[in-house]
């Protein structure tokens, strides 16, 4: 890019990658989910579509499998399952902006056809009076052209004078912008309000470049973890959505864990006030390893999200590769009906399908079975249950997976409650962190239908169409590819389709 000046810690991190990337073999990663360059990372960032392309950053440091002050990976797509790794985009270098880390952020083309990259730059403001040292973090920018990005020279374009006056300048993060149909632009940024919890700040622009305040969308109020990060804010269905990432969250049911979690509100806006009312608010994914969701519009109009496939609980006890750790989920399109989420493997994913096989109408009991050619850990599963008798309602259906001899992973649905549990109890994990999860179907349905997606060390399954989704990382070695079916308590019937993706 013309004009463009390579910071030496980007041109570090550039010639470190590329000299690593000879000793990363193929056999680390999974078939379709993308995974770093090398190295770590965290949250999907700067997800949009540009001059033909997929464009997917990520929170990154090339130079160990842990976290550090942040770059920027990147890697585009066409179809958003095959990535190709481009150079590192962003690394901490602006002396008063960012040089503890370009946190998370996102992307928007600018009306000049240049490419702008919207992050939260993290640097600090002093010590506080027992020495600790302050954070400062700010919204900045960087422009591109797809490849090579430069810092904006009037960074930061929203800093602490631009928060209400409870907001917090030690948490004010994760800004997602969007361009509005009548050229304008706008961002949602997460902060910290003195009382109560995460906000979630709405700024506008002309131009992308200066930026105002435009209100409060919605207020934490107490309820739902601390801090609130990542957020996403759209109009899908006739709705209003927003999607974001507590930290800090207390249980509540089973549709909220403690820990980092995942929240959905739906409603409208209020013309008002300018706050979202909301109609329903419900975890993202009710799984074990989901956070930091972000969307993007795609050119045929789909809204598609991807996530990081990772619990920041659990990063010390998942297995480590040799070079890599984390991955995003597999993209998936989004709808409302009634008033909820719904979300489904992107279609580009049926295009991996190939040897399909079909088991219509297995009666299952008590013993478990296994079907023939029913196995594997990169495969697409449809699966279909109902009660033998439908006066007389199985206890338990028991989906073992990821098995062999030794261990197995689970899914289990209890019908009489409408309880899915989905458990790495018995994977071969010899840590103490979360295992299981429990999760309620609507409508407790007697009968159930099941999509699991498997690469190589993940599930993620769509309960009833997608009402419902569970993604869990699965520890146990690749050699355990069994499947094996059973019901407690009274008969169901089966029907499976199984496709290898690999
Ligand atoms: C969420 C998060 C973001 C932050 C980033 C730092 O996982 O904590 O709030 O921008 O990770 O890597």
């Amino acid at each position: 890019m013309e004009g463009f000046v390579e910071s030496a810690p980007l041109a570090d991190a550039r010639v470190y990658e590329r000299h690593m990337i000879r000793f990363v073999s193929k056999t680390e990663r999974p078939y379709f989910h993308l995974t770093p360059l090398v190295g770590w990372m965290n949250d999907p960032n700067g997800f949009s579509y540009y001059k033909g392309k997929y464009h997917l950053f990520y929170q990154y440091n090339p130079y160990a499998t842990s976290w550090a002050p942040m770059h920027w990976g990147h890697a585009v797509s066409e179809d958003l399952l095959h990535w190709e790794h481009l150079p590192v985009a962003l690394a901490p270098d602006a002396p008063y902006d960012d040089f503890n880390g370009c946190f998370s952020g996102s992307a928007v083309e600018l009306a000049d056809g240049r490419h702008l990259l919207m992050y939260t730059g993290v640097a600090s403001d002093g010590r506080t009076a027992d020495g600790h040292i302050r954070p400062r973090q700010t919204q900045c920018l960087a422009i591109g052209d797809g490849v090579d990005y430069q810092k904006f020279e009037g960074n930061p374009v929203i800093d602490g004078s631009f928060l209400p006056e409870d907001g917090s300048t030690e948490h004010f993060r994760d800004p997602k912008v969007w361009r509005e149909d009548d050229g304008t632009y706008r961002a949602v940024v997460a902060n910290l309000a003195t009382e109560g919890g995460g906000q979630i700040l709405l700024y506008r622009s002309a131009d992308a470049l200066a930026w105002q305040p435009a209100g409060v969308l919605s207020r934490n109020k107490g309820r739902f973890g601390q801090m609130w990060e990542c957020p996403d804010f759209f109009s899908l269905d006739g709705y209003d959505v927003l999607l974001l990432s507590p930290q800090d969250m207390l249980p509540e049911g089973h549709e909220f864990y403690s820990g980092n979690g995942t929240l959905c509100i739906i409603g409208h806006v209020d013309e008002e006030t300018g706050e979202l009312g909301e109609e329903s608010l419900t975890s993202i994914d009710n799984g074990i390893d989901f956070y930091a969701t972000q969307t993007i519009l795609t050119p045929d109009g789909r809204r598609v999200m991807v996530a990081w496939m990772q619990n920041w609980d659990s990063i010390t006890g998942v297995a480590r590769r040799v070079h890599l750790f984390g991955s995003m989920t597999v993209p998936r399109e989004l709808s409302v009906r009634d008033g909820h989420l719904y979300q489904w493997p992107i279609r580009e994913l049926d295009g991996l399908r190939h040897d399909e096989v079909k088991h219509d109408g297995v009666v299952l009991g008590t013993d478990p079975i296994a079907l023939e050619g029913v196995n594997g850990r990169v495969v697409d599963l449809l699966l279909d249950v109902r009660p033998e008798d439908p006066a007389n309602l199985y206890d338990e259906l028991v989906i073992w997976f990821a098995q062999d001899g030794r261990f197995h992973c689970s899914l289990r649905y209890q019908p009489a409650t409408g309880t899915l549990i989905i458990s790495r109890e018995h994977s071969g994990s010899r840590r103490a962190f979360v295992h299981r999860r429990k999760c309620d179907i609507p409508g407790a349905p007697a009968e159930l239908s099941l999509r699991m997606v498997l690469d190589k060390n993940s599930v993620e399954a769509f309960i009833n169409g997608g009402e419902k989704a569970v993604t869990m990382l699965i520890p146990t070695d690749l050699s355990a590819d069994g499947i094996t079916f059973c019901v407690r308590g009274a008969g169901a019937i089966l029907d499976v389709t199984k496709y290898d993706l690999a």
